[in-house]
């Protein structure tokens, strides 16, 4: 093995890279999203745009990872020359900025498992004021995001092999256990059948330019996708490893962990009579209700289990989006790992702060005047995922386009893939990076950053 490490099976890597993306997007935001874009509809582009569109992006990014075998700049840089290196540079801030916020709202998963096992919370009457009064309070929030971000930095410290690994053997099975067995009670309850309608049976008036965009961020971040996260862990893959197989296999686990999360949720909000719009509150609002109807012992046992389970989900997120600026100071500025790691967990917590007193513990924060009086995590979430990620596949895939080569590319891919070259999969993913991708993901990203910035409806 040499020095940076690797992943030991072709198991490790998927395991690890479905750790990545399975995740507080997945079982947060997905459903929050797909509430306030309109139920089945959202669900329905979701999965068009994740197979069209992002399986093939999350081909070349790990091709491009395991081609050049180092992180994000450095990857950038060995293929395309001094200046695409700033490609990976964009990707590793939006990687510490996402970690910013996303520690943020771990920490909250992390409080609620805290205060279902540990103390009373199963006993409250009004969840939707509970999570009001518990977003704000400054101690529990600084402390439960300050752990979070610890155990990140310590399981990144052990390095690639040992830690993420393992870490991510164990988790993923207990989780998709545990949701389907919570599906199954919550399909039971009255009313539920209405939330699978507003799930499953789409209304095509409901498609707006919005729904389009919002699908495909949700798309990008659900998957790791566009900062360079994946060009690090397949920095890190055997060559003898079939990449479009294990790509195959991570896009199906995030997408099936997204999907159970939404057919949870949506019968528990119509059964408690709940408002499917409600952003991010909403699985933290829903949620204790199922746990709370169990009774004070089993509700108590199966809450608690959940919680810690979303929190796993999390942190081998939160591993994943430290590792890619790690990977930056470790191969490109030769600082050691243990000091990189330190270093980054603090400046990233310390970024994350105005996100987390934005949920009305400081007014400053909770309302920018600039961002239509939306909140820090708001604006930070939107400006470094929902836009900077599809905008990061598009450049992307411009540089396959037009630096690298789709050949190069091929080369690469069939390494491990002895069919691959001549296949329907490869004339696919030939054609999709390079014409579909640039041009859809590129129109994509302005209609975004105009709609967010400016307002569509303002032009029109
Ligand atoms: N995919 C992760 C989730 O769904 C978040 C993430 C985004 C992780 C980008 C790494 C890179 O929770």
């Amino acid at each position: 093995m040499d020095l940076r490490g690797g992943f030991t099976s072709r198991i490790g890597f998927i395991l690890a890279a479905a750790g990545s993306a399975v995740g507080l997007g997945n079982i947060w935001k997905f459903p929050y999203e797909t509430g306030q874009n309109g139920g089945a509809a959202f669900l329905l582009i979701y999965l068009a745009l994740t197979f069209l569109l992002c399986y093939p992006v999350m081909v070349g990014e790990i091709a491009i990872g395991r081609k050049a075998g180092l992180d994000a700049y450095g990857s950038y840089q060995k293929l395309g020359g001094k200046k695409w290196g700033y490609l990976g540079l964009y990707g590793i801030i939006c990687g510490i900025m996402i970690l910013s916020f996303y520690n943020v709202v771990a920490g909250w998963a992390f409080g609620y498992f805290i205060e279902i096992s540990f103390s009373d919370l199963l006993e409250e009457e009004n969840y939707g004021a509970f999570f009001g009064r518990y977003v704000v309070d400054f101690w529990d929030n600084l402390i439960f995001s300050l752990c979070f971000m610890l155990i990140t930095a310590f399981i990144v410290i052990k390095g690639v092999q040992k830690g993420i690994e393992r870490a991510s053997k164990i988790m993923m099975p207990t989780l998709f256990i545990i949701l389907i067995a919570l599906i199954i009670y919550s399909l039971t309850l009255p009313n539920a059948m209405a939330g699978v309608k507003f799930y499953l049976l789409p209304d095509f008036n409901e498609i707006t330019i919005e729904t389009l965009y919002s699908a495909m961020g949700q798309a990008f971040f659900s998957l790791s996708l566009g900062m360079g996260a994946l060009i690090t862990y397949g920095s890190y893959v055997d060559k003898n490893q079939n990449v479009l197989k294990s790509a195959a296999t991570i896009t199906v686990l995030d997408i099936a962990v997204a999907f159970l999360a939404g057919l949870l949720i949506f019968p528990l909000v119509f059964s408690q009579g709940q408002s499917p719009e409600q952003g991010p509150a909403l699985v933290f609002v829903v949620l204790p209700g199922i746990f709370q109807a169990m009774g004070p012992v089993l509700g108590k046992l199966v809450g608690g289990g959940f919680f810690l389970l979303l929190c796993f989900a999390a942190l081998t997120s939160t591993i994943s989006l430290l590792e890619v600026p790690v990977a930056y100071f470790v191969d490109e500025k030769k600082i050691p790992r243990k000091t990189s790691v330190w270093a980054l967990a603090t400046l990233v917590f310390l970024l994350g702060l105005p996100s987390m007193l934005s949920q009305g513990a400081v007014e400053m924060f909770s309302s920018l005047p600039f961002y239509n009086g939306k909140s820090t995590l708001d604006f930070v979430s939107e400006v470094f995922s929902d836009i900077s990620l599809p905008l990061g596949g598009c450049l992307m895939t411009y540089f396959i386009a037009t630096r690298w080569g789709t050949k190069n590319m091929s080369e690469e891919l069939a390494q491990g893939n002895p069919h691959y070259k001549g296949s329907f999969y490869e004339r696919y993913i030939n054609f999709t990076i390079r014409y579909i991708c640039p041009v859809l993901l590129g129109i994509f990203s302005i209609l975004i950053i105009l709609d967010k910035f400016i307002g569509l409806d303002k032009l029109s």
